[in-house]
């Protein structure tokens, strides 16, 4: 069984490698997860799992010519399988994008959810393909008009690859957001997964290089990133099926 979300967003900041490490956890419960640093550019998903000195990582992997199998940049963390990214510029030049592929497919043979932390905008072929590869797109955004529009265009070119909303994630919201709420709910393919508040907790959790749910399991925002886990109703899919599709998607060169 497997399905694979990219957890995306139009701007940067909005929270994604929070939310992705919050949905996993809290789908981990249930089903064996698997979350991807896919942001290679400006990854920081080792920062909130504690992976600062994280020696292979997914650069590693989609570097050409490296040997090394996906299993060395798996890391057992919070209950999750991590794959982290490295942050060096030369890691990221040297990093093959396309590579990805083959690394979600081989994750995809051994998992049953796959959360593909995804770099902000639209700007690059790295930028796109976990949202190409992915079942559907997981859409966090902070509660302003503005946000919402971002978030819109990444829903459209999500589509355009056969890519559904499994939802939108309203982050950071500071004040009662309910027309905010209303619009999402009008406008995207998807479902309000849930409001998370603007809260000093998730900070901490990030100082603390830990994801939210183990920081803080009784907080509020805890509470409600397992509300939006539990709307996602993850589907059944034939493991290998998926794999082969990841290894035929067609990479975009640009948007
Ligand atoms: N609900 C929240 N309340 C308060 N702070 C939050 C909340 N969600 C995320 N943050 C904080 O906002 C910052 C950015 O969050 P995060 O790194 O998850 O965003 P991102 O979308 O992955 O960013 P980037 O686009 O740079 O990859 C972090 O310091 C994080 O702790
Ligand atoms: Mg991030």
């Amino acid at each position: 069984m497997v399905e694979a979300f990219a957890v995306a967003s139009g701007k940067g900041g909005t929270g994604k490698t929070t939310s992705t490490l919050a949905l996993g956890m809290a789908l981990s419960d249930d089903h064996d997860v698997t979350v991807v640093d896919a942001d290679t550019g400006m990854a920081n998903l080792l920062f909130h799992t504690g992976l600062d000195d994280a020696t292979v990582t997914l650069h590693d992997l989609l570097i050409e010519g490296t040997a090394t199998d996906v299993s060395e940049a798996t890391y057992e963390r919070f209950g999750l399988s991590v794959v982290p990214c490295g942050t060096s510029l030369a890691g990221f030049a040297a990093a093959d994008p396309g590579r990805l592929r083959d690394v979600v497919a081989e994750l995809a043979a051994d998992t049953d959810v796959l959360l593909l932390d995804s770099p902000a905008a639209l700007g690059s072929k790295s930028a796109v393909l976990p949202i190409v590869l992915a079942d559907r797109t997981v859409i966090v955004v902070e509660p302003t008009i503005p946000a919402l529009s971002d978030g819109l265009k990444v829903q459209e070119y999500a589509r355009s690859y056969g890519t559904e909303t499994a939802g939108v994630l309203l982050n950071k919201v500071r004040e009662p957001a309910a027309a905010v709420a209303d619009q999402a709910g009008r406008h995207f393919g998807g479902p309000v997964l849930a409001t998370v508040p603007d809260s000093d907790v998730v900070r901490a959790a990030r100082r603390a290089g830990e994801p939210l749910l183990a920081h803080a399991p009784d907080s509020e925002p805890a509470a409600r990133f397992r509300e939006a886990a539990a709307r996602l109703a993850v589907r059944d899919g034939d493991g290998d099926a998926v794999a082969a599709r990841f290894k035929s998607a067609v990479v975009p060169d640009t948007p």
